[in-house]
């Protein structure tokens, strides 16, 4: 049987987020909030994955999150698997979807939109889903995956 190497350690209690884009690590770190957390988090970038060629790994120790934070994981890693660690054994595995409706952290594209105007948190419904494309609820303009920017 072929060896399974760990690139970052096992941890005993906790969540891994595993199967995140390269490139996208810091964003899901911001996305969670994990910069602002006193919990050890550990992580690794740039490993190798057949699926995704360059794969990131956060590990985060003893938190769980609610569905609406790991929902939030889809909009920059729609692949991401999450593991609940208990004890050291995968307790649960729970992957990422996309909801209807995303309620912040994305800036509308649209310069003109009262969003970038006004202290009022951006709301989009999901018109399509890979590559992503949101409509604003406010001015109806689309924002593609491509002119995201997360925040
Ligand atoms: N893991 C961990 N600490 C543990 C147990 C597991 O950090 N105590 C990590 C593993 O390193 C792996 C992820 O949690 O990155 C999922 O573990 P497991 O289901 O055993 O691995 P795989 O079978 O490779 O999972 P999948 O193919 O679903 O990604
Ligand atoms: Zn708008």
């Amino acid at each position: 049987m072929e060896q399974k190497e760990l690139k970052v350690s096992a941890i005993k209690n906790g969540t891994v987020i595993d199967h995140i884009p390269a490139a996208n690590l810091f964003k899901v770190i911001s996305l969670l909030g994990l910069q602002s957390i006193s919990n050890q988090i550990t992580f690794g970038t740039n490993l190798e994955s057949g699926k995704l060629g360059r794969k990131a790994i956060i590990k985060v120790a003893d938190r769980v999150f609610s569905d609406d934070e790991i929902n939030k994981i889809a909009l920059v890693a729609p692949m991401a698997k999450l593991n609940i660690i208990e004890n050291y054994e995968v307790k649960e595995k729970k992957q990422v979807s996309l909801p209807d409706e995303v309620s912040g952290y994305v800036r509308c594209m649209n310069p003109k939109c009262i969003t970038n105007h006004e202290a009022i948190r951006t709301l989009f419904s999901v018109v399509n889903k890979a590559p992503l494309a949101l409509k604003c609820h406010y001015c109806e303009k689309v924002t593609t995956e491509e002119h995201m920017i997360i925040e």
